[in-house]
């Protein structure tokens, strides 16, 4: 349903589907509070119309819409079965099949926009930025989450993650994504002619949430998305199932999620 094979993020080519959904709902509700928080001091908007890129199953845009009485929201997505799950499950926002570098909508149509946990899996970045001012009004501002798999500290490391992780990593650099990218948002937002930068960091530990909300919603998706030239099916099976046993441990996990924004310059 993704439309492109080798796209480096797709919910159908999970093997169980159902529990990726599920990992992004959790990862919805646990981060809600200091997410909200780091939203509203990179300046999304309170009130308008708000696009969300990459809205996946509308856990977002459910959360926007029951917390900002104000906002009118819309979600795009690439993934249809996504847009029916959002639709049926946000009635009070609208959502749209279609894709960040080519958005179906008219120029300046929205008064903010915000992607999350979508520009590290696209291959195109500047296409996509572009599209993103351009469906955003002179003055309107566009957020930005996402992580960065060299801000992810673990003690110890589970089983056999690392090797794992960097055959997972190079799987998505094949397919012209970036598990880097956090570092690099601000730069992006500065470089697509977006002004008045901001960021705020998120950082979500095992003590925060408990190390076995942390493997599910941190770590477990090493267990899809490698190819097996890189790691075999075994090893990648054996590394996730190490995640139960070390999150039963006294272990420490943290990453740190990045919120950049920038203002659409006024003409
Ligand atoms: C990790 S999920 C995040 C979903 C949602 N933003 C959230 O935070 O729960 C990434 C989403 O990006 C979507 N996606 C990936 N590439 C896309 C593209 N080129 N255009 C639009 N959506 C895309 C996927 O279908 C998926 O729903």
């Amino acid at each position: 349903m993704s439309g492109e094979p080798n796209a480096a993020y797709a919910v159908d080519q999970f093997r169980d589907e159902q529990a990726e959904v599920e990992r992004l709902k959790k990862q919805a509700i646990f981060l809600a509070t200091q997410e909200d928080a780091a939203l509203r001091e990179v300046g999304l908007l309170d009130d308008g119309a708000l696009l969300d890129i990459g809205c996946g199953p509308g856990f977002v845009a459910g959360r926007l819409v029951a917390s900002r009485p104000g906002l009118t929201v819309t979600g795009v997505d690439r993934d249809a079965t996504l847009i029916a799950r959002a639709t049926e499950a946000v009635p009070g926002a609208r959502f749209v099949q279609g894709v960040a570098h080519e958005l179906p909508f008219a120029d300046d149509q929205f008064d903010g926009a915000m992607s999350r946990l979508v520009f590290r899996h696209l291959p195109n970045v500047t296409a996509s930025l572009r599209e993103a001012r351009r469906v955003v009004r002179p003055g309107g501002r566009l957020v930005l989450v996402d992580t960065d798999d060299d801000a992810l500290l673990l003690h110890p490391s589970p089983a056999g993650f690392r090797e794992v992780l960097a055959a997972r990593q190079e799987t998505a650099q094949r397919r012209g994504a970036n598990p880097f990218i956090g570092r690099e948002l601000t730069t992006h937002l500065r470089t697509a002619g977006f002004e008045d930068i901001r960021l705020s960091l998120i950082n979500i530990s095992t003590v925060m949430i408990g190390a076995p909300a942390f493997a599910k919603i941190v770590l477990a998706p090493i267990a899809d998305g490698v190819d097996e030239d890189l790691a075999t099916p075994e090893t990648v099976k054996a590394a996730a199932g190490a995640l139960g046993a070390w999150s039963r441990e006294p272990v420490f996990g943290l990453t740190t999620a990045f919120v950049a924004s920038g203002v659409s310059p006024k003409v």
